[in-house]
């Protein structure tokens, strides 16, 4: 098998639920759906940005291709396995064989604190192997944009934006077949993170390798990724080419994201940021219909009373939004930090931490 097939991971119609916990003993049994029917494809070599608030399931998703979770029906397929079909010795091997790596979003968690990154990198491979992976680990090594030095420095001796690189490096080393980056770059300083989510996604790339990159930033995963999957409540809201997403979105909550993102639409300006209205709904009881519903200043009556379904848009991917076909203008000014019924303002006439109050607040 060639690599084009071997990597490519497909998700189908995943199903992921959790016991819930009980306040009181008496109270019934209940489950928390973290994710409900999300399906989606990486080609190797390319990145799939997994987008949405705290509690949307993406840690979920990639913790059940991982195999750290245990799905409750849909596929996992790589390579002609279904990974949420496989017994324990099949699994191991996997393991063992390094086809899967994740990336975690702290990196002091990930590396040992008494290797070197000698150590770090090279620990595990077998001693046939270790000449033909050191130089390779060394060359992996500047790929990632650190100097030779900290080849024998300990995480401790490190930044936390270079031992992320560290663990990008030897997550890398074993050309894995699918690579899950979860937020890896949150925990570290801003004035990093691009250049850290750039080596990662250029590296993944030229591995080969179906890469799956989780964030709740929406701007930081489109400039990287090749799709996009914007969820809510462990339900897909809108999925597609990350570059119609990010200039067209199609879904209130995709336009939404895009408006409060510090690095958004109008990246560099100082733009004014659109403020998504009230809570977020408890898993345990989502709204009726379109989940998204009680937060979206677009809502009619059908979208309580009817579940939309994801259906193919113009420009690529899909969207599960009753209203979204009369959208177009006020989504952008939406996407832009602007409240979707204003008229639009220039953005500089406006104070840089101004935040425009919508119509419907
Ligand atoms: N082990 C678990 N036991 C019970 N509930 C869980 C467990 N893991 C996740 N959940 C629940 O599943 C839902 C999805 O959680 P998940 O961690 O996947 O979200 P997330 O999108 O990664 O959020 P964050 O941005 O905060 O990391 C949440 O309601 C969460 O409380
Ligand atoms: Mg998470």
């Amino acid at each position: 098998m060639n690599k084009r097939v071997e990597n490519r991971l497909e998700v189908r119609d995943l199903h992921v639920s959790f016991p819930a916990r009980r306040t009181f003993p008496w109270q019934a049994a209940s489950r928390v759906r973290a994710v409900n029917g999300v399906s989606f494809a990486i080609e190797p070599g390319s990145i799939v940005g997994l987008v949405g608030e705290s509690g949307s399931g993406k840690s979920t998703i990639a913790r059940t291709i991982m195999g750290l979770v245990q799905a409750d029906a849909g596929q996992i397929l790589l390579g002609g396995m279904d990974l949420c079909r496989i017994g324990r010795g099949a699994r191991l091997a996997l393991r063992r064989s390094r086809r899967l790596q994740m990336i975690w979003q702290d990196p002091a968690a990930s590396l040992d604190p008494r290797f070197t990154v000698r150590q770090s990198l090279l620990a595990g491979w077998g001693r046939d192997d270790i000449v033909a992976r050191a130089a390779r680990a060394r060359q992996l090594i500047r790929s990632v944009g650190l100097p030779e030095r900290v080849w024998d420095q300990r995480p401790g001796q490190m930044s936390g934006g270079q031992n992320q690189r560290v663990a990008i490096a030897r997550a890398l080393l074993g050309d894995p077949a699918v690579l899950v980056a979860d937020e890896p770059t949150s925990a570290l300083d801003v004035s990093v993170q691009a250049g850290v989510g750039t080596h990662l996604a250029a590296l993944a790339r030229e591995a080969g390798s179906s890469c799956l990159l989780v964030s709740h930033d929406l701007s930081f995963v489109s400039n990287l990724a090749d799709q996009v999957i914007v969820l809510y409540l462990g339900t897909v809201m809108e999925q597609g080419p990350a570059l119609r997403l990010m200039t067209r979105p199609r879904h209130p909550y995709t336009a939404a994201l895009l408006g409060a993102s510090p690095q958004g639409y109008l990246a560099g300006e100082a733009s004014p940021r659109y403020r998504l209205r009230g809570e977020l709904p408890s898993p345990l009881h989502p709204p009726s219909g379109c989940q998204f519903r009680t937060r979206c200043p677009f809502a009619e009556a059908r979208c309580a009373e009817v579940r939309p379904v994801l259906r193919q848009v113009d420009g690529g991917g899909m969207v599960a939004c009753h209203v979204s076909e009369r959208l177009a203008a006020p989504l952008r000014r939406m996407a832009q930090g602007l409240a979707p019924g204003t008229s639009r303002a220039h953005p500089s006439s406006l104070s840089p931490h101004q935040t425009v109050r919508t119509d419907f607040e």
